[in-house]
């Protein structure tokens, strides 16, 4: 009996450590058991950096951009200052882009283009332990599908998205250009310097 409980205390002190080890360093992102990406919720990365706020609209594109409307680019904190610190995008990064969709239109404060209430969400992983390859990942839950309520999604096919971000994206199949704040820390200080000259 006193054995039993030994080890039983043993297992309860085993799984309060490895509970404790986990949420140390939860990943930003997880698969569910297909192996499908599980949608990311807003409440979690909306509290993630802000290292994007672009917008391209469809009338500057001849009605072909790709993903039309306002882009907010959030990156995991870990993720981001690794990057600032070392360069590197690490394995567990997550990117999210959210596209916000557009409708012209007049208000008070003047003729714009405002939210129409449709909302994409476009993901990149970077993980090596769990995609083959660079790495990365990519997955896109359509404004369709997130009020359908799907839940999780395959990574896509490489031609949809890793085909343009390996071939045109700066560093790291990233679009670092259009984020200056992922600039390494030292490099944006010496910036900073130069600037104030
Ligand atoms: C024709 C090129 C092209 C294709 C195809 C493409 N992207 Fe991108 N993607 C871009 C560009 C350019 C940016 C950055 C500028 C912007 O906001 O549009 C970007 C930004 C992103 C970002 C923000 C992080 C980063 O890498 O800059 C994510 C996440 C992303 N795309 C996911 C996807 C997913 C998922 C798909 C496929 C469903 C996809 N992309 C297809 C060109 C592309």
């Amino acid at each position: 009996m006193y054995k039993r409980l030994g080890t039983m205390g043993f297992l309860v002190i085993l799984a309060l450590m490895v509970s404790a080890i986990q949420s140390e360093i939860q990943p930003f992102y997880t698969l569910d058991k297909d192996r499908n990406l599980n949608r990311p919720k807003p409440d979690l990365y909306r509290k993630w950096e802000v290292v994007g706020a672009g917008a391209v609209p469809n009338d500057l594109n001849r009605n072909r951009a790709i993903f039309p409307g306002v882009h907010l680019v959030y990156i995991d904190p870990v993720a981001f200052n690794h990057r600032r610190e070392s360069g590197f995008f690490p394995d567990g990064t997550v990117i999210i882009m959210e596209n916000y969709h557009q409708k012209r239109r007049e208000g008070v404060s003047g003729i714009g283009y405002f939210e129409s209430g449709e909302r994409d969400l476009l993901v990149s992983v970077k993980d090596r332990r769990v995609f083959p390859g660079s790495g990365w990942s990519y997955y896109l839950f359509s404004d369709k599908e997130i009020r359908e309520g799907v839940l999780a999604k395959p990574p896509s096919p490489k031609s949809d998205c890793q085909a343009c971000h390996l071939t045109h994206a700066s560093d790291d199949e990233v679009f670092v250009d259009f984020y200056p704040q992922l600039k390494r820390k030292a490099d944006a200080n010496t910036k900073k310097v130069n600037a104030s000259e």
